[in-house]
Parts: structure tokens; sequence; C-alpha cells
């Protein structure tokens, strides 16, 4: 199923494409962006924000949290979905705010049942990688930035090849569907402190994803 043409009727219009990554510039209002940042203040007191490892057992400079059905979890086992924080805890449900950004811009698909929460303090950036751990690519993942301004970088389907970049800012929304839905993208570096939503400053980025 496409979802681009299922959907192309109803969604808003993106301002921008990025390699590919439909760009949603200004999307939230202040207004929109302070309720999520409450909203995710909520969802870190029911499961504390961590600092993911590597395979290798390093630290991930994001840190991160979740909310819906499945998390994002990495130790020496590698990358997954599960269903439990660390603590044992089931991860808090997915808050209303958020869904709702779902909702508009995915369209008539499945709930997500991950919201993904990254952290990005000074000096934090993600590396290339393709987001392929889902059961089903037909359905989108939509990426929410506050705080911070972040050098987005998207490739194509193939590690190495050419990419663009753009720089992401508070209240933009991305989504990632389509042919696009397994490009490769990453976060090169934030501009630390150039946002004045997150007391302390730093960047929140959250992505919805359907797992199963
Ligand atoms: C991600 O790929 O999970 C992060 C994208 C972003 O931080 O904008
Ligand atoms: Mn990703």
């Amino acid at each position: 199923m496409d979802f681009m043409k299922l959907n192309d009727a109803i969604m808003p219009k993106p301002t921008v494409s990025v390699g590919g990554v439909s760009v949603f510039k200004g999307f939230l209002s202040s207004s929109d962006q302070l309720q999520i940042v409450d909203d995710l203040r909520l969802v870190a007191r029911k499961a504390p924000i961590f600092s993911p490892k590597t395979k290798s057992g390093k630290p991930m400079s994001v840190r991160t949290t979740a909310a819906g059905a499945f998390g994002w979890f990495s130790d020496h086992q590698g990358y997954r979905y599960v269903s439990q924080q660390p603590s044992g805890l089931d991860w808090p449900e997915i808050p209303a705010s958020i869904m709702s950004i779902w909702k508009i811009m995915a369209g008539c698909v499945p709930d997500p049942e991950c919201c993904l929460v990254n952290y990005y303090g000074e000096g934090a950036r993600m590396g290339l990688h393709q987001d392929r751990d889902e059961a089903n690519f037909d359905w989108p993942v939509v990426s929410l930035s506050l705080g911070d301004d972040a050098l987005f970088r998207v490739g194509g389907v193939e590690r190495g090849g050419r990419t663009e970049s753009i720089w992401l800012q508070s209240g933009d929304v991305a989504v990632m569907g389509g042919v696009a839905r397994l490009n490769y993208h990453g976060v090169d570096r934030i501009k630390f402190g150039s946002s004045r939503l997150l007391k302390g400053g730093g960047r929140l980025n959250v992505t919805l994803r359907v797992v199963r």
C-alpha cells in the first residue's frame, strides 16, 4: 500500500522535501510545543530517561525514554523494541497531544505503538541509520522536533550515497514515509542553546512508529 497516495487528499502539504523526507516547517504552534513538553515531563516521571548503550558497551550521546506498547532499548545484545522499561514496568501511554499529530500526519493508518523520546544535550548526535526494526514499512515514521536546532541529514536507501541536510527547528514535523521510509538519516549536531523551549537547553526528538 502506498500510504502517501492513500493520504494525499487529507494530509497537510509539506513545506519542503529533504532526500524524500517531508518536512513541515513550524507545524507545531508555541502552545502545542509547550503542551507536548509538559506531557513528556509526565512520561519521563513514569519512565525515567536513561542512556542506551551500544553493543560494545559505549553509552550513546542521546538519552532516551518512550511511551506506548513498546519502547526502545539497547545493550550488548543490540538495539530492539521492548514492551517493558528497564525497571520492569510497562511504558506510559502515548500522550493525546502527540497522538493527535500522528492522526493528522499519518492519516488512516494504525495507531503508533512506540513514541520514542530522544534528548540531545550539548554535543549529542545520532549517526546515519535506517529505521528498520518495525514489521511493516508501509506505515510512516513521524518525527517532532522540540527545542534546539538540529542539523538533520538524509541519504538514500544505501549507505554511502549522496545526502541532503536541513536544520530542523522547534515545532518542525518530519515524515519518513513512502519511498523515503527506509532512507538513511541522522543528526550531525545541534546548536545548543538556540531555543528557549527547554529549560537548560537541548533538543527533544519524538518519533512515532507502528512496530508490529
Ligand atoms: C532518529 O532517527 O531517531 C532521530 C531523528 C531526529 O532526532 O531528528
Ligand atoms: Mn531514526
